[in-house]
């Protein structure tokens, strides 16, 4: 949740250590902070509450001078986001600096501990007790390194630390706890990065190792040495990572999110190269390559996942019991981690993270493991967390996504698990040659037609002037496009702050239906396919009541015109790849209304692009 950066190299360490908070932002923005050693190892440690560029007016363009330093950016969990809670936290003496990620889940007993040894504290985060915790073994005589290592042999949860002392300088010494909260260590010419995130890291290096669970780090300006908690060795030979920095640039586009929505037509090209086999109408997953036996024994699948992902997951199951004709659910990760499944080794769980770092997910994925499920994964990046649990992992191939509301990486989970479904159920001999015929030349088409319904904004501008003011939505949907429902609703809330519901069309009887008055407008997502006419009827309960529709509906469908208040239109394809297209207006419609309200759309208040605490 929190954004971690580390320096140690040649160069001065402010200016990166900003431009790498810069890039991190989207994980926590509520304050931030910067802490550097002087050639003297004399620290100067700044922070400030709010978004990093309260930060970098406290500092008035006079950064702290020194070659080795931490920064940290904020998504609070203990203690309000104030000066004092914002990172770098210190021990007694300013000589031992810590950033920190994730919940030092014992932390109110060891603070206890350390107050009755006389350490005083200033803040009321939990992450305070380590540089404390960290003196009070150096006050035994351990070394800085060996402090760190007790220090997280204590903590319990899942967490990330990384510390700089004035007795070392010129070296960091990280650990990582438990599986949520990535470190990540960055190898450049003479200098080394620790960092939670990519983003970081990209404009100095593509070489990059992944911190394990359980594993610490020390390093300096130019090697990186890993350990095990209990001290044993670990070799690690970097790996190189395909995005590069510019692929991170705004570029023309007002936002990052609006970028992200523009490149859906190419992520999804990116997603279908290699997998899709024109010539013989098979999808080849080269990452999912398992026997015939394996296949014939999987006799259920689960698909797990949070938000966004939570919403493909709804759309997949549609997917794996109509191409594959397996029984399929799905759950919120949350959910599941806490249920007593029935899950064995016939089970396959699909588990969907486009950051392979949510907490609940990965509780999940050891509950499926445990169980001894067979386990696929989709995520964004290769090495995270989420991939090391899975026995199988798909790349989603979206790119980097900064906005932190998905768009392009739902998009893409949404293909994934489309082939997915493809895959296995020509492997079952369910699927006929002849539908896939049908459903590869619609793939071939789908890039063109995402663009056509990216083509005319200035509708959703419209949209926006009209309706920006109103405080409630509701969404309506049925079958395959109930989650799109619930995805048009998230994406309004998440972005601009208005109180939206997505409902299955037929429930809207059952209760929300009192709530239909000429204030609230009904999203009505109502493609021609099997269910419209059922669509139709609920859209006439609303105006028969006198509320407000807006249609999304497919191209050439003029009398839908007559019938509601609004129409956004999207090319037409089958029932079974029109969620797809949908996406585009639910993340529209949200974007320009957020843009209207003047809501700050790449970090919306109070979320954090990886949600790594449960
Ligand atoms: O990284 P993940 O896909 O596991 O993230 C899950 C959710 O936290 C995420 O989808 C969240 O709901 C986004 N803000 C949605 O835009």
């Amino acid at each position: 949740m929190c954004g971690i950066i580390g320096y140690a190299g040649a160069r001065q360490a402010a200016p990166i250590i900003l431009e790498g908070l810069a890039a991190l932002e989207y994980r926590g923005y509520d304050s931030a902070g910067i802490a550097v050693l002087d050639a003297d190892g004399i620290p100067a440690v700044h922070k400030k509450s709010g978004k990093l560029v309260n930060l970098a007016a406290a500092l008035q363009g006079s950064l702290p001078e020194g070659v080795t330093g931490v920064g940290h950016t904020r998504w609070a969990t203990h203690g309000a986001p104030t000066d004092f809670n914002a990172h770098p936290h210190t021990d007694c003496d300013n000589q031992i600096i810590v950033v920190h990620n994730g919940i030092v889940e014992n932390y109110v007993q060891i603070k206890e501990d350390l107050i009755s040894q006389g350490h005083e504290f200033t803040s009321q985060t939990d992450a305070e007790c380590i540089p404390h915790m960290i003196e009070s073994y150096i006050e035994q005589e351990y070394s800085f390194e060996e402090a760190v290592r007790a220090s997280a042999r204590e903590i319990k949860g899942a967490n990330a630390v990384v510390a700089i002392s004035t007795r070392d300088p010129g070296k960091l010494v990280a650990f990582r706890l438990g599986n949520a909260g990535g470190l990540v260590v960055g190898y450049g010419q003479d200098e080394l990065f620790l960092a939670s995130d990519l983003p970081a890291l990209l404009p100095h290096t593509q070489e990059v190792a992944y911190l394990a669970g359980g594993e610490m780090v020390t390093l300096d300006n130019h090697s990186a040495n890993y350990f095990t908690l209990d001290g044993m060795s670990v070799t690690k030979t970097p790996m190189h990572v395909a995005y590069d920095a510019l692929s991170a640039a705004k570029g023309e586009y007002k936002h990052f999110m609006l970028k992200e929505i523009h490149e859906q037509p190419e992520a999804i090209i990116n997603s279908l190269r290699g997998r899709v086999s024109f010539n013989d109408l098979k999808v080849v997953l080269d990452e999912f390559q398992i026997s015939d036996a394996d296949i014939a024994r999987i006799d259920r699948v689960v698909f797990l996942g949070m938000g966004t992902s939570f919403n493909a997951a709804m759309v997949a199951r549609n997917w794996m019991e109509s191409l594959a004709r397996l029984p399929s659910e799905f759950d919120n990760s949350s959910e599941f981690r806490y249920r007593d499944p029935v899950i064995d080794e016939n089970t396959l769980v699909v588990s969907l993270s486009q950051s392979g770092e949510t907490a609940d997910t990965l509780a999940a994925m050891e509950k499926a493991q445990e169980n001894g499920a067979l386990q696929l994964t989709l995520c964004n990046y290769p090495g995270t967390q989420t991939t090391r649990i899975a026995d199988h992992t798909m790349l989603l191939r979206a790119g980097l996504e900064i906005g932190v509301a998905s768009s392009k990486t739902f998009t893409n989970s949404l293909i994934s698990l489309y082939l997915l479904a493809i895959d296995i159920g020509t492997r079952r001999g369910v699927l006929e040659e002849s539908r896939r015929r049908d459903m590869f030349a619609e793939l071939a088409r789908l890039p063109d037609l995402l663009g056509q319904a990216l083509a005319d904004e200035s509708q959703y501008e419209v949209l926006a002037q009209k309706f920006g003011r109103r405080s409630d939505f509701l969404y309506l949907g049925r079958g395959i496009n109930f989650p799109l429902a619930m995805e048009g609703a998230l994406k309004l809330k998440e972005l601009s702050y208005i109180h939206a519901e997505g409902y299955p069309a037929a429930e809207m009887k059952h209760g929300p239906i009192s709530l239909i008055d000429d204030e609230m407008p009904v999203v009505a997502l109502m493609p021609r396919d099997d269910l419209y006419e059922k669509m139709l009827s609920n859209v006439n309960e609303v105006k028969a009541r006198g509320g407000t529709v807006i249609a999304v509906a497919t191209e050439g469908n003029e009398d839908i015109k007559k019938r509601v208040d609004e129409v956004i239109y999207v090319p037409e394809v089958s029932s079974l790849i029109n969620p797809v297209l949908m996406a585009v207006p639910m993340q529209l419609l949200a974007y320009h209304i957020a843009l209207w309200r003047g809501c700050d759309i790449d970090q919306p208040r109070n979320l954090a692009k990886s949600v790594t605490v449960e």
